[in-house]
C-alpha cells in the first residue's frame, strides 16, 4: 500500500501516447490515486488503438479528453487550463513520434497542444523500439527536450514487444511514481533549496589496465539514500563508483572508477549544505600500477605496492572553507558496533556516524548487497538505534532526520 505520499492533491496530466506500453499506464493511473493525486488523462488517436478511453476514465473518474472538439464548447475545459491547471504533467509512454513533435514545438493535437500551451513541468516516460530509440534523431529530441526542462523516467533496458533486447521499454509505473514525486518535489519538499552530495557504491583501484581492487559494496544503500533526499527535494548529486544499480530518479549522478576520482568530483560539487559518504572506498591503492597487463610468463608473482587512499569523508569534515553543514559517514562494522562507530566519527571528525551491523544475520539479510540494514544513529548529542529496515525505508528516515537538522539549524553558521 502506498505511504503517506508526497502526491496527496496533486493534480497529474497524463498524456497518453500510442504504443503498446500504453497499458502500463492504467497502473499507473491506479498508483497516482493510491497515493491521493487526481489525474486527468489526454489520449492520442494512436493511444486509442492500443487502450480505450473508457478503461483510462473508469480509473481517472473523469472525464478523458480524446481531441481538440472535445474543447470548442464554451462549457468543456480549454485546452490551456487543462494543462495549466495541472502540477505536473506526464507523457506516457512518449513515442519516438510524441518527443519528436514536443522537441519542435508542434501543436497538430489535442496531446501536442496541451504540452505546448504550458510552463507547467513535463515529465517524459519514453517508450519505443531499441532502434529508434537509438537513432540519432531520437536522442537529438531528447537532448533538446531535456534542455526545455522536460524530465525523463526511463527507459529501462528488457525483451521488447517486437522481440529485440535493450534501451526502449517504458519504465514500470511505481518507478514513474518516484519520478512524479521527485519532479513534484522540486517545487515544494521539505529539502527544497538544499544541495545534497552522496557517495555510494565501491571504488575499482586499477593494478594494471585489465585488473583492479574492488569490494562488495552493493551502492543499494548510498542510492537510496540520494533518491529519498530528492523526494524530499533537494537538489542532490550522487557520485556513484561502478554499480549495477540503477540512476535514481530525479538525481544527478556522475560516475567515477576511484577513490581520488571520487574525491575529485565531490570537491568539486562543494558548496553543498549536506554530504553523506557511503561509499565503500577502497582505503588503498596500487602506487606501482603497470601500464601494461602484467604477463605469468615474466616469471615470478607481481609485486604490488600498496599508498593510503585519501580518506574523502574525513577530507570533507576538515574542511575550514565550503564545510557542509551536515557530513555522515557510515561505519559498517561486525563487532563492538557502537565503540567502533563512536571513534569513527571523534577521528573522521564527522557529524553523524551511521552504523550498520553487518553481522546480525542469520538469514543472509543486513549484510553487504542484501536488501536490509539494521542502523545505529551516532551523533554527538546521543544515539537512535533503529530497527531491522529495508535500505529503502532507511534511506527515508536518514531523509527526514536530515530534513530535521537542517531546518532546525537554518541561519546557524
Ligand atoms: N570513507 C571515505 N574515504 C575513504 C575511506 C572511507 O570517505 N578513503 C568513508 C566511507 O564512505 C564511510 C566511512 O568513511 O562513510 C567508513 O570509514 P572507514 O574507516 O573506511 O570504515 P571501515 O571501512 O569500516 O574501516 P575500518 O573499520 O577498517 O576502520
Amino acid at each position: 500500500m502506498a505511504d503517506a505520499s508526497s502526491l496527496k492533491n496533486r493534480k497529474i496530466l497524463l498524456i497518453i501516447g500510442g504504443g503498446i506500453a500504453a497499458y502500463k499506464t492504467l497502473d499507473l493511473i491506479r498508483r497516482l490515486r493510491e497515493r491521493g493525486a487526481s489525474v486527468r488523462a489526454i489520449m492520442t488517436r494512436s493511444a486509442q488503438e492500443f487502450i480505450t478511453p473508457l478503461s483510462v476514465s473508469s480509473l481517472t473518474g473523469e472525464k478523458v479528453y480524446t481531441d481538440l472538439f472535445d474543447l470548442t464548447d464554451e462549457a468543456e475545459m480549454g485546452h490551456i487550463q487543462l494543462s495549466r491547471s495541472a502540477d505536473l504533467l506526464v507523457v506516457a509512454p512518449a513515442t519516438a513520434d510524441l518527443l519528436a513533435r514536443m522537441a519542435t514545438g508542434r501543436a497538430d493535437d489535442l496531446a501536442s497542444t496541451a504540452l505546448l500551451a504550458t510552463d507547467t513541468p513535463v515529465l517524459a516516460a519514453p517508450a519505443m523500439n531499441v532502434r529508434m530509440w537509438l537513432h540519432p534523431a531520437t536522442q537529438r529530441n531528447i537532448a533538446q527536450l531535456r534542455q526545455d526542462g522536460v524530465s525523463f523516467a526511463g527507459p529501462n533496458d528488457g525483451d521488447m514487444a517486437c522481440g529485440e533486447y535493450g534501451p526502449g521499454r517504458m519504465a514500470e509505473p511505481l518507478e514513474i511514481v518516484s519520478a512524479i514525486e521527485a519532479r513534484l518535489a522540486e517545487k515544494q519538499g521539505p529539502l527544497k533549496g538544499v544541495k545534497a552530495l552522496i557517495t555510494s557504491g565501491p571504488t575499482h583501484e586499477p593494478i594494471d589496465p585489465v585488473r583492479y581492487i574492488a569490494n562488495r559494496s552493493s551502492g543499494k544503500q548510498g542510492h537510496a539514500i540520494a533518491a529519498a533526499l530528492a523526494k524530499l527535494g533537494a537538489e542532490t548529486l550522487l557520485v556513484s563508483g561502478p554499480v549495477n544499480e540503477p540512476d535514481p530518479l530525479g538525481v544527478t549522478v556522475q560516475h567515477v572508477q576511484t577513490a581520488r576520482q571520487m574525491l575529485e568530483a565531490c570537491e568539486a560539487a562543494l558548496p553543498a549544505d549536506v554530504a553523506i559518504c557511503a561509499a565503500a572506498v577502497a582505503d588503498w591503492r596500487v602506487d606501482n600500477e603497470a601500464g601494461q597487463k602484467l604477463k605469468k610468463e615474466n616469471g615470478g608473482l607481481p609485486e604490488l605496492h600498496f599508498i593510503e587512499n585519501p580518506d574523502i569523508l574525513a577530507t570533507l569534515s576538515k574542511l575550514n572553507h565550503n564545510r557542509p553543514r551536515l557530513v555522515i559517514g557510515f561505519a559498517a562494522e561486525t563487532q563492538n558496533v557502537i565503540e567502533h562507530a563512536t571513534a569513527k566519527r571523534a577521528r573522521k571528525g564527522c557529524d553523524w556516524i551511521v552504523a550498520n551491523d553487518v553481522s546480525t544475520d542469520a538469514s543472509g539479510a543486513g549484510v553487504m548487497g542484501g536488501d536490509m540494514n539494521t542502523i545505529h544513529l551516532i551523533k554527538a548529542e546521543g544515539r537512535e538505534d533503529w530497527p531491522q529496515m529495508a535500505k529503502a525505508a532507511v534511506a527515508d528516515k536518514l531523509a527526514q532526520a536530515i530534513a530535521a537538522h537542517l531546518t532546525q539549524t537554518k541561519g546557524q553558521a
